[in-house]
């Protein structure tokens, strides 16, 4: 959907910047501008300006700067469509509808009955634990020290024993029944017509998306009965890979970091105490989505899980991932076996904060966790543990950074640093190795018979690197211009498959865009890119689509592009990889790769 230049005009002179500035930071006036602290980075002088003639906002701290739609597009992490209609709203501008399609027209309003379905529900359990059939819930919740105003907050609620009260409700207050079982909150009696109510007899927490909608619960039993936790299934409208429960609050926390806990209660019970900036990752493992949607608004994270196995196993495998988001990474145990709830509760605010001081950075906490295995005063320990330090190190690639933990590890374990050093050097060179291995792997199997699966590979003839970039480009206009074949697409090429990082954010716009059912906006997605060069490669993937008239076999090529990528990509996790179970992995991936065959036009 395009609007059209006058109307964003308009909207743009009926939002005078100064005033929606002060909406969010206290302007003084100097001159012929006003200052203020800087909503986008942690200052003390007022270093953020803005000029009323020109309607422009600049730091001179952290040269943020730009008009009212990129202030309003920073402060609420809103794409440019989304702060259009902001800001249109804001000035009562109406805007012109939408052409949708009419299965995303659909979507759209199936969508929009699903949120209300569960703003109801949340509004209904909300009722219920303060009405008499309540009670036992209220006294559970007071056993555990949840104050009146973070229930509220929160939107804390109760689910009736009844067995389809719930469902019964929802049908009263006219929804349909079809969409009612969409909404993921009842299920298909056993036996018979018609639905029962999935929660019943427990404590209720909406989860809330980015923007305070409710998209699902989880819901608690009162006692010790199992399971402990139910969580709304996978709908429409919620995703618990792609959510983080508390990140509603936390974004707009104004700390610099995150903390990441595992449970609902230690994110409530840490925000009652004033660690407002805290999320959880709705108990699964945290995945590569999380990680991003993290990276949107904060630039480092705490892990902050139970000190038990479970607790540091999650711990050590969310680091890799939220490393891959290029967020900084700390981690701090809980003592005692603890959780973050349990220990705030028992110790208070200030002895929670004095954990955070002794935070770790998440390698000294590897090697933290590595050191609990041995006793490196037996001497075949101890190289044992040198060997297993060596190959953690050995995949950072800054050296400086390298040296820095040599050098702590050296004087914690009296280990010479040189020691340790010539171990990563080996590892260094197995790595190396490998990746060669696998290279030549895959050619043995580029040179075998073709089975019927086969296309050719992209023309040799092709300069590398560039032939890789093209690929990524051909794939996202393609996208951009058969929205239809996007969902066949998807399960084999995700958007952390592209290499290039402009590419890697048009295609993360992209796939969420499709992934909510909606049209790409050309000029919303460019605007998500500062620089003007950015903005013209982005813009080339929108043109034209190239050879679609022609007789081409875009099918093989769209094929080829993937493999291309994708083949990129294993390349460069082997480079990496130094355990023999990854290398198999990636040499049965690449494997993989050589059958993969997407049928865009059957099937
Ligand atoms: N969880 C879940 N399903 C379960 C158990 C746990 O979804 N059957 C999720 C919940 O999000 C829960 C988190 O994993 O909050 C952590 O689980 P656990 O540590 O067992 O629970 P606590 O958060 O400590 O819950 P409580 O303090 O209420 O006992
Ligand atoms: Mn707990």
């Amino acid at each position: 959907m395009y609007y059209s230049e006058e109307i964003i005009e308009e909207i743009r002179s009926q939002n005078n910047l100064v005033d929606v500035v002060s909406e969010y930071v206290r302007l003084q006036r100097k001159g012929n501008s006003y200052f203020g602290l800087c909503p986008f980075h942690n200052e003390d002088t007022a270093s953020f300006s803005v000029s009323p003639d020109k309607q422009m906002y600049y730091c001179f701290g952290c040269q943020a700067g730009g008009n009212v739609f990129t202030f309003i597009m920073q402060m609420e992490n809103f794409s440019f469509i989304e702060a259009i209609k902001h800001l249109a709203d804001r000035a009562h501008i109406a805007l012109p509808q939408p052409e949708y399609s009419e299965e995303i027209r659909r979507k759209i309003e199936e969508k929009q009955v699903l949120l209300e379905i569960h703003k109801e529900t949340a509004k209904y359990f909300y009722a219920n634990l303060r009405s008499p059939r309540g009670q036992q819930a209220s006294e559970y919740l007071i056993k555990r020290k949840l104050k009146e105003n973070i229930q509220k907050l929160f939107g804390i609620g109760y689910s009736n024993m009844d067995f389809a009260d719930l469902y019964q409700y929802l049908l009263y207050k006219g929804y349909d029944e079809e969409l009612i079982a969409k909404s993921g909150l009842v299920i298909p009696k056993k036996k018979g017509k018609g639905y029962v109510d999935r929660f019943r007899n427990r404590i209720m927490f909406p989860i809330f998306d980015v923007h305070n909608q409710i998209i699902g619960f989880g819901g608690r039993v009162l006692d010790d009965s199992l399971p402990k936790y139910m969580n709304s299934p996978d709908t429409l409208l919620f995703d618990k890979s792609k959510n983080l429960y508390g990140l509603n609050y936390a974004r707009t926390s104004g700390k610099n970091q995150i903390l990441i806990v595992e449970g609902y209660m230690d994110v409530i019970s840490l925000y009652q105490a004033g660690f407002e900036n805290v999320v959880a990752s709705l108990g699964t493992a945290f995945t590569h989505q999380q990680a991003s949607l993290l990276k949107r608004y904060t630039g480092e994270v705490v892990i902050v899980y139970d000190s038990d196995t479970a607790g540091t196993n999650a711990a050590l495998r969310a680091i890799p991932i939220l490393s891959s988001a290029g967020l900084k990474i700390k981690v701090v145990q809980v003592p005692g076996e603890k959780d973050p709830d349990d220990y705030i509760k028992q110790n208070g605010p200030e002895a929670f904060q004095r954990l955070f001081d002794q935070a770790m950075g998440a390698v000294m906490f590897q090697v933290s966790i590595i050191r609990k295995k041995y006793n490196i005063e037996d001497t075949e320990q101890k190289i044992k543990f040198t060997m297993e330090v060596a190959q953690l190190l050995s995949k950072l690639d800054n050296e400086i950074e390298r040296d820095v933990y040599l050098q702590e590890i050296s004087n914690d374990t009296k280990i010479s640093a040189q020691s340790i050093l010539n171990e990563i050097k080996k590892y260094r060179t197995i790595q190396r190795r490998n990746t060669n291995t696998i290279n030549q792997y895959s050619k043995k199997l580029e040179t075998q018979p073709k089975d019927q699966f086969k296309t050719n590979q992209a023309p040799s003839t092709m300069d590398e690197k560039n032939g890789l970039y093209k690929a990524q480009k051909n794939i996202l206009s393609f996208l951009y211009h058969n929205p239809l074949h996007y969902p066949k697409i998807k399960p084999h090429l995700s958007y952390e498959d592209f290499t290039d990082p402009v590419l890697m954010k048009v295609a993360q716009l992209m796939y969420g865009q499709y992934d909510k059912g909606l049209n790409i906006e050309p000029a919303a997605v460019i605007n998500h890119f500062e620089g003007l060069n950015e903005q013209k490669q982005v813009s080339k993937i929108f043109g034209e689509e190239k050879n679609k008239n022609q007789e081409f076999d875009i099918e093989k090529a769209v094929n080829d592009q993937i493999k291309l990528i994708k083949k990129a990509n294993i390349d460069k996790r082997s480079r990496n990889a130094t355990d023999i179970y990854e290398i198999q992995s990636l040499i049965e991936q690449k494997k993989q790769l050589e059958k993969l065959y997407i049928n865009l036009i059957s099937g």
